[in-house]
């Protein structure tokens, strides 16, 4: 009797053991909201989303394989279990950049969030980007980014693909615990701000095996990021990927934990780049950045540190930058540059860079003449392979 009613109790746990550890996730199917073959997602991907967010158990919003236009929606939490959206298809923004404002499709306030599937979200940002040419114009934009994530915490993004958007691909704000894994994101290399990723006030953010390539950063990474891991992304064509800019605003916070490792540059503007402000409005820190294991094919700056970026015109470049750089690492970084400047540090002449590594560089540079190194305040410390030879400070 004691022990039969122990073997049902073991055989119930068994039964439950599977939902509970690999929990199951119910379908909701967005044609059955009326989504349709080149319709409009709108309103069916609104109420489903709705549904399974206040469901209370694991569930899936599936977005079937066939194209569909959408326009801004935000997908908003708390919900009550967990929220998978799972795209097969492929989704376009509206063209016109005046029918959105600064994102088109947003995830807010959601935890244990998935968003995966092997679909696209297409921007079509083609428009919009002749009429964002900041550097030449005074009127442009910001326009829509193309996936906004707002406060999502322990939650994945994996698979999907993001095209041609308006402004950046992804951002991700106020994020607490996420991995971007195998996302693909793609817009030519002369489409402005286009940034792949840019990470802002977010913490324990991990990107793995991402291939990007924009015509901006491949991953941008603003104030207040905090453990940030980066691994397996190939970048290019695309500017690099950036901790910061930084330095433009009041009340910046702390960059801090940021790891660039395994990572490939193809034909990009710029590898692993530091950016501050010339004349920072208030001061700012970015402490404890590696950058390890790293090939670089053709790249313009292989390893560069700008403390006096000015994109824009009309910068104080002769006010130094507030913002202190330390603890700076990069091991193991080899391949091709495109110009002599192969290793370029150029730290703020009030707050030089502090604790600033480079260990076993070979960059070659194939134009005629020698790479170089150039180092204005920091006394960088080197080890092992350095080619070109090591700065003069
Ligand atoms: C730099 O790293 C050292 C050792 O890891 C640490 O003691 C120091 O606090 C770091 N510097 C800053 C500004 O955090
Ligand atoms: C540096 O790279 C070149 C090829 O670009 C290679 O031939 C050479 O052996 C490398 N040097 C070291 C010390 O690894």
């Amino acid at each position: 009797m004691g022990s039969n009613c122990l073997n049902i109790g073991v055989i119930m746990l068994l039964l439950l053991l599977p939902s509970t550890v690999n929990a199951q996730y119910s379908v909701i199917d967005v044609t059955k909201y009326g989504a349709k073959s080149n319709g409009d997602l709108t309103q069916p991907l609104t109420n489903a989303w709705k549904d399974a967010c206040a469901a209370g158990k694991p569930t899936r919003v599936f977005v079937p394989k066939t194209t569909y236009y959408l326009g801004a929606v935000t997908l908003k939490g708390p919900c009550k279990g967990p929220v998978e959206l799972q795209v097969q298809g492929t989704i376009k923004a509206p063209a016109d950049p005046m029918k959105l404002k600064d994102a088109w499709v947003v995830i807010q306030s959601v935890d244990r969030f998935i968003l995966s599937g092997s679909g696209t979200f297409d921007g079509q940002g083609q428009t919009a980007w002749g009429l964002n040419n900041c550097l030449k114009t005074s009127a442009c934009g910001p326009f829509a980014t193309n996936l906004r994530f707002n406060y999502v915490t322990n939650s994945q993004i994996r698979d999907i693909k993001s095209l041609n958007s308006k402004f950046f691909h992804m951002l991700v704000f106020g994020c607490k615990n996420l991995k971007i894994q195998q996302v693909t994101i793609s817009a030519p290399g002369n489409s402005f701000n286009t940034d792949g990723i840019h990470i802002g006030r977010s913490s324990g953010i991990n990107i793995a095996g991402a291939n990007i390539g924009t015509g901006d950063d491949c991953v941008s990474i603003g104030d207040g990021s905090q453990d940030i891991t980066i691994t397996k992304v190939n970048c290019g064509p695309g500017h690099g990927i950036s901790i910061g800019s930084l330095g433009k605003y009041t009340n910046e916070q702390p960059v801090n934990g940021i790891k660039v490792i395994s990572c490939t540059f193809n034909n990009a503007m710029n590898g692993v780049r530091i950016k501050t402000f010339p004349a920072s409005p208030s001061s700012g820190t970015a402490n404890q950045l590696y950058f390890e294991d790293i090939v670089m094919n053709n790249v313009g700056n292989p390893i560069i540190i700008d403390q006096e970026y000015c994109p824009y015109r009309n910068c104080k470049a002769q006010t130094p930058s507030k913002v202190k750089i330390s603890n700076v690492s990069f091991k193991n970084i080899r391949g091709s540059s495109a110009t002599a400047d192969a290793v370029k540090l150029t730290c703020s002449k009030s707050i030089p860079c502090q604790n600033v590594q480079l260990q076993n560089i070979n960059l070659s540079y194939k134009g005629s003449g020698q790479a170089k190194s150039t180092c204005k305040n920091v006394k960088p410390s080197f080890s092992g392979t350095q080619n070109p030879p090591p700065c003069k400070a």
